[in-house]
């Protein structure tokens, strides 16, 4: 399903299709001047991946660009391009896919996210830590351009959380952060010891209509569900819980004007960006402007300890200065964009599929 949100996105962002018309007019027996990157994307079913490959199909063509994650797609991920199995634990496998597609740049989503790895430690370490250690090694080899977003996760209690600067304690308390700092670090390490272009950005929660993997901010997307379908919520962090958003249109964006962005322009190899910061209790107010009697009560889990060490404002005047990192979308604009796209692309969805099965 072509998502609307991310139409609007796609419009503007048409410098590169020069890029796609050189190599579409050369002569047959001519080799293009240049070509456009040819992009894997691991762990690619989750949130950020099947819109991530729509965005960078938009700019580089739908064949350029490979989706790869370890379960079944749907019959739409297979019409919208590339699909393939890649497990990030295989090295060979990987050796074998960036060969046979001739692949530039690796964008690499797998992962286990904070409230999940909390559950499942062992598995964590191995597809966040091991699945990294392979991904940089490959990337190094093929002299690959490779991106790996790091989190919010990746502070802990001992960090600055208001405002929380590009460089600065770190020390998380969950095997997700944990991991994030080793990726940050490692592709640092790669980076200044062969010259491998690693290129991170620290994500804060990112808000979109997609079902969420599993994060502490997951409860941004769940209220717009409830609160549309149902009317009330039940909240799993604390009313004040204050944690930094990005709609994902911005979050994709960065993604790809950060990995454009000339060498020279990057200070840096790990950037924070964000767009917002807000509580539950000033989203719901904001949601309540749509759904009037919306009814939301707060039942505090596990995941409150965790929003507790995280930033509360992430400071990305770093990315803004660099390479001129700008959000479009803040608190209203958000909560306007998320109920249309929940009610046109899920509920109304699903209403009619249930009107085509009395019929
Ligand atoms: N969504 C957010 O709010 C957010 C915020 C900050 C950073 N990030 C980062 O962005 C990336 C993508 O996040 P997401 O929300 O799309 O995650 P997600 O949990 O929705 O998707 C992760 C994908 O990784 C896949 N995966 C698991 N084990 C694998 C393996 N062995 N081999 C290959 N694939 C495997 C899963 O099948 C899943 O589809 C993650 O690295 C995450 O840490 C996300």
């Amino acid at each position: 399903m072509w998502r609307k949100c991310l139409s609007s996105l796609v419009a503007s962002q048409r410098q590169v299709q020069p890029m796609l018309r050189l190599m579409h007019h050369h002569h047959p027996n001519q080799a293009p001047a240049t070509r456009p990157p040819k992009i894997l994307i691991t762990g690619g079913l989750g949130q950020l991946g099947i819109e991530c490959a729509k965005l960078l199909r938009s700019q580089y063509g739908s064949e350029s660009v490979i989706l790869s994650d370890i379960i079944k797609p749907s019959q739409a991920v297979l019409e919208n391009g590339p699909y393939i199995f890649a497990d990030i634990l295989d090295f060979k496998g990987l050796q074998k896919i960036v060969v046979n597609h001739r692949i530039d740049w690796l964008i690499h989503f797998s992962a286990l996210l904070s409230a999940v790895g909390e559950q499942n430690v062992p598995l964590a370490v191995r597809v966040n830590i091991e699945g990294v250690h392979n991904v940089i090694e490959l990337a190094k080899q093929y002299k690959l351009r490779i991106f790996v977003p790091s989190t919010i996760g990746a502070f802990g209690p001992d960090s600055p959380r208001n405002p929380t600067p590009n460089v600065t304690i770190q020390r998380p308390r969950t095997i997700y952060g944990v991991s994030k700092v080793h990726a940050e670090l490692i592709g640092e390490y790669y980076y200044h010891k062969f010259g491998l272009d690693f290129r991170c950005l620290r994500f804060p929660g990112v808000i979109s209509s997609d079902p969420p993997g599993g994060g502490t901010t997951d409860y941004a997307v769940a209220v717009f569900h409830e609160a549309l379908r149902h009317g009330k919520y039940t909240c799993y962090l604390k009313p004040d819980t204050r944690l930094p958003m990005m709609y994902i249109e911005d979050c994709l964006r960065a993604l790809l004007e950060f990995m454009r962005a000339p060498n020279e322009q990057l200070k840096r190899r790990v950037y924070n960006v964000t767009a917002m910061s807000f509580t539950p209790e000033e989203l719901v107010d904001k949601l309540s402007k749509h759904v009037p009697h919306l009814h939301v009560t707060y039942k505090p889990d596990s995941r409150q300890l965790i929003a507790d060490s995280w930033p509360q404002v992430f400071d990305d005047s770093d990315a803004r200065r660099d390479w001129h990192w700008k959000h479009k979308y803040d608190l209203t604009n958000l909560v306007d964009f998320m109920v249309k796209d929940v009610q046109e692309n899920y509920i109304n969805v699903e209403n009619g599929e249930r009107q085509t099965i009395k019929i």
